[in-house]
């Protein structure tokens, strides 16, 4: 297959790239990293990129947190405009197969039981709960502290910030391509991936990379809020590996299938921290207690859909993944 990987020099495309090689696939990179041209907002650029493509894997973003909302326009340019641009250029270029880079950040704080209320949605923190130290989101109905659960991939959508918001709608423009063309659409919603190759710290990066970042530097890794935060770590390796099964998969044309792409194994921040710190040799973890209006307390995916459906399991554990990045190079040291 020839597939047009969109961001394909980024952190995660060029894993993917590296993937679809390996699988006898041809991969073609597109991304304004690689050639100032390639934007996927230019359709004159896309639009002649797309010949003799079977698929495409959409991995174009701008990613994080960002700078909160001042940076919004950017984030909904490159990430929504973006992929409207790309799926007009495919549907008219005949190209029926997408699959997109979701994420996990669509399901905002995920999914807790109380004991007596059942499944409950707790709503944002506040600022006064967080400087408080008051972490852990209550039940919105008896103020009862709330058990964190698996989240499945039918679990309401509830973005929380700006970065979110552009991904929810990069599926749904994505569903809407699919049924108005018979297309098959796919988004893996990657939980935090983390792996050789991750972008060092920048207002944009993921916590492993602030961690090791740190690490290098001879710092220790500063752990926001009690450490406490659970997420799911899934490795660079194991996430490509995902798209590739998932742009061979036979799924049905139509609409759009989502599949949480996690490792099934939860840790906390601090867990993780500690294990790039042991695996480093040092600096020893800081618990802080500083946070991020916008971040969610947890967030661990039910990744079964993806194993059972598409055959894909994840190869590389936890602690090895951890010993690997903690001496693997990031993009920009
Ligand atoms: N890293 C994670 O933990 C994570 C988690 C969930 C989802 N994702 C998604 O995975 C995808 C890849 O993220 P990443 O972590 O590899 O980030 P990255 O920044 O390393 O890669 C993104 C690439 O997209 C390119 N790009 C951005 N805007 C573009 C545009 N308008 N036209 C062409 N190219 C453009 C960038 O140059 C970059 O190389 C993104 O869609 C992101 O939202 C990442
Ligand atoms: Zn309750």
């Amino acid at each position: 297959m020839r597939v047009l990987v969109t961001g394909g020099a980024g952190f995660i495309g060029s894993h993917v790239v590296e993937a679809l090689r390996a699988g006898g696939h041809e991969p073609v990179v597109f991304d304004v990293r690689e050639e100032a041209g390639q934007d996927v907002r230019d359709r004159g650029a896309v639009s002649p990129a797309l010949a003799g493509v079977d698929a495409v894997c959409h991995q174009a973003a701008m990613v994080g947190l960002g700078n909160g909302v001042t940076d919004a326009a950017d984030y909904v340019s490159h990430n929504d405009l973006g992929t409207a641009v790309l799926l007009a250029a495919m549907a008219e270029a005949g190209v029926r197969r997408l699959v997109l880079a979701g994420s996990m950040v669509v399901y905002g704080e995920g999914r807790y039981s109380c004991a007596r209320h059942g499944v409950v949605r707790p709503g944002p923190r506040s600022a006064a709960d967080l400087t408080a130290g008051r972490f852990e989101p209550r039940c919105p109905s008896c103020g009862a502290d709330l058990v964190p659960e698996l989240v499945g991939e039918d679990a309401p959508a509830d973005p929380r910030n700006v970065y979110a918001t552009t991904k929810l709608a990069q599926e749904h423009l994505a569903a809407a391509w699919a049924r108005s063309t018979d297309g098959t659409a796919v988004s893996l919603r990657y939980h935090n991936v983390y792996g050789p190759g991750m972008p060092r710290d920048t207002p944009y990066a993921g916590v492993a990379s602030f961690f090791r970042s740190a690490l290098a530097r001879g710092a220790a890794p500063r752990v926001f809020e009690d450490g406490g935060q659970r997420r799911d770590f899934v490795h660079v390796r194991d996430v490509a590996a995902a798209n590739v099964a998932a742009l061979e998969a036979d799924t049905a044309g139509g609409g759009l299938t989502a599949y949480n792409a996690g490792s099934g194994e939860p840790h906390t921040v601090g867990e993780m921290a500690r294990a790039l710190a042991t695996a480093h040799g040092g600096p020893d973890p800081v618990v802080t207690g500083e946070f991020r209006l916008g971040d969610v307390r947890h967030i661990t995916a039910d990744s079964s859909r993806l194993r059972n459906e598409l055959g894909w399991k994840p190869e590389v554990g936890f602690e090895e993944g951890m010993r690997e990045f903690a001496a693997a190079r990031l993009r920009g040291e």
